[in-house]
């Protein structure tokens, strides 16, 4: 697939993906939303990628949804079009993703930022679903997702004024994990994306997906599928590897087996 509206790099088993449509605030057009999660399942699928950046410019990472291309359908054809399944397809993706924001993180925009594993923001981030100022509602999770992890209170607030809230607040309420000047946001997030691509990339792999579990099971299942996941890490190479290196007072080197 060729993309037109992002790029694509990669550097020390971290994959970067920049959306790339700045004149319109990168805003998030069916094609876009396509090329994301196309490349986000090919690095997923990628040995030499171990951690995935996800970034826009300084000005927006992105502010919603192309409403371009919503102004003019019908219920019945955004209905047909089924254009937020391709969505589902991003929480399957089993290696981390760093968001890196700045800027404009609008509607989709701040849909997409929640579906990044941890988030790196700019002083400058101003982060909301406005989607209420168009006499609409998010469609991609800004109900479900919001509401998980800022609450019901904070979460209604935002949905029912559209305003967004700022970088530092976003911090307080656990919706970004660390906000610094406009300048470091990106290499922030390369920083932390090249730390934890040094981890044993199964354990990574299989602790995300329990962390997620956390919030979908019952305390005691949680427990259970834990212990399990556990016992299967045991049977990895990198296990091994990892403890064999502490007690030879050594660096580990991890291959993902
Ligand atoms: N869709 C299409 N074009 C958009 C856009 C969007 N979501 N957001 C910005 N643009 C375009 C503007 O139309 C403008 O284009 P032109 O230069 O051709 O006029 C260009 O980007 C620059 O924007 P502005 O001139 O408006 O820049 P600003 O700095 O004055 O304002 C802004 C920035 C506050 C983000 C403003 O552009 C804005 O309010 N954008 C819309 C935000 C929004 O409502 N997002 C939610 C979309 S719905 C959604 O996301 C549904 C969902 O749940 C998936």
């Amino acid at each position: 697939m060729a993309y037109e509206y992002i790029s694509v790099a990669s550097e020390d088993g971290v994959g970067i993906i920049t959306l790339n449509r700045p004149k319109i605030l990168n805003a998030l057009n069916l094609q876009l939303v396509d090329e994301l999660v196309d490349q986000l399942e090919q690095m997923d699928r990628d040995p030499d990628i171990r951690v995935i950046i996800l970034t826009g410019n300084a000005r927006a990472f992105a502010a919603g949804a192309d409403i371009n291309e919503m102004a003019e359908a019908s219920a019945i054809d955004i209905m047909k079009r089924n254009q937020f399944a391709v969505w589902d397809r991003i929480s399957l993706i089993s290696k981390p993703i760093i968001g890196a924001v700045s800027g404009f993180v609008l509607g989709g925009g701040c849909e997409l930022m929640m579906n990044c594993d941890i988030v790196i923001a700019s002083e400058t981030a101003v982060i909301g679903q406005p989607e209420i100022k168009l006499g609409v509602m998010p469609g991609a999770g800004g109900t479900q997702r919001l509401t998980r992890v800022v609450g019901e209170r904070k979460a209604l607030e935002m949905l029912l004024t559209g305003e967004p809230i700022s970088a530092k607040e976003a911090l307080k309420y656990g919706l970004v994990n660390r906000v610094v000047p406009v300048e470091a946001y990106y290499q922030e997030a390369l920083k932390l994306a090249k730390q934890i691509a040094q981890q044993p990339p199964l354990a990574v792999q299989v602790i995300k997906k329990a962390v997620y579990k956390a919030g979908d099971l019952p305390l005691q299942e949680g427990m259970d599928y834990e212990r399990n996941s556990f016992y299967l890490l045991l049977a990895s190479e990198d296990r091994k590897e990892g403890m064999q290196a502490f007690l030879e007072k050594r660096k580990p080197r991890f291959t993902g087996n």
